[in-house]
């Protein structure tokens, strides 16, 4: 990683990473502070957060990790105090924290639906609304992580489905509200991607993982890294003028319809 330091794309921000502690988020920390950020992670457990800035300092970068639940505001509040306290005016906001478990709707209780629904959404209402008074306005970036499952209904992820299109929702809103102080918000929405907790969960055997790279027009996953290329691009000055988009990094898998079911009935190889 130390070889790409010196990229300083990011230099001189000050970057706030919910879930910042392993996954896509980890992998978007590690490429902001490879970009010269200097980034907070802010996550439920401590150890992890601890592991992960950890990993971030010994390749060079500058990381603390800020323990709280997205779901409780005042713990939240809190820990993005305490991060700009450590950064200083924060430019920089990944809205990353989310949760998931495969279940249909007779499979899961009330509150089996409403901690995911906390987690994704509200849990990233809390964040941006929590984290406004500490952003360097104007300039500050923020960038909510949705998912397929927001404009795409699936089996088994109606909780998801509900939860992200809020999501997506949310972030045109705040970019409608926020537009004027010269905050932008946009939502990144991956498709499959390699080696997360999420995946691992959705596709759990080779067979499954199978199935879904053949619906996938670039026949394969993504990769973390590919993740955190887009959100350093819509992080960055070259994206200034972006905001209320909902970008989808997916391979083409959300084209999926009828003509791609056909392409992978006639290309079988895949
Ligand atoms: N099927 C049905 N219901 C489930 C479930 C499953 N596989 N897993 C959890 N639930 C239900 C629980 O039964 C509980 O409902 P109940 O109180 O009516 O029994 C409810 O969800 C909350 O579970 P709990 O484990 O107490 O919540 P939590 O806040 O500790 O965990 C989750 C939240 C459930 C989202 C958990 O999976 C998690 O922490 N995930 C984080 C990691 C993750 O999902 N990463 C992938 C991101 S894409």
């Amino acid at each position: 990683m130390a070889e790409v330091f010196g990229q300083e794309l990011l230099a001189g921000k000050n970057a706030i990473v919910t879930g910042g502690g392993s996954g896509i988020n980890f992998a978007i920390a590690r490429r902001f502070a490879e970009s010269g950020a200097k980034v907070a992670l802010i996550g439920r457990t401590k150890e992890k957060l601890d592991s992960a800035a950890d990993e971030i300092r010994k390749a060079g970068g500058t990381a603390s990790g800020h323990p709280a639940d997205v779901r409780d505001y005042d713990a939240l509040a809190a820990a993005i105090k305490s991060a700009r306290e450590a950064l200083g005016e924060i430019d920089l906001v990944v809205c990353g924290a989310a949760g998931n478990f495969p279940a249909p709707v007779l499979g899961m209780s009330a509150n089996g639906f409403k901690a995911v629904v906390d987690i994704d959404l509200l849990g990233t209402f809390n964040t941006c609304r929590a984290v406004f008074e500490h952003l360097r306005r104007p300039g500050a970036s923020i960038i909510n992580i949705s998912a397929m499952q927001a404009f795409t209904p699936m089996p088994m992820q109606a909780h998801v489905c509900a939860a992200k299109a809020g999501v997506d929702m949310l972030t045109k809103c705040l970019a409608i509200e926020w537009g004027p102080d010269g905050v932008r918000v946009n939502s990144i929405a991956p498709g499959a991607v390699d080696d997360t907790e999420g995946m691992k969960r959705l596709a759990p055997t080779p067979e499954i993982k199978k199935q879904f790279t053949r619906s996938i027009p670039l026949r394969r996953f993504a990769t973390k890294d590919e993740i955190a290329d887009l959100a350093l691009f819509l992080s960055s000055e070259a994206a200034r003028f972006i905001t209320g988009a909902v970008v989808v990094c997916d391979g083409g898998q959300s084209l999926a319809g009828l003509g791609v079911n056909m392409m992978a009935a006639m290309q079988p190889r895949a």
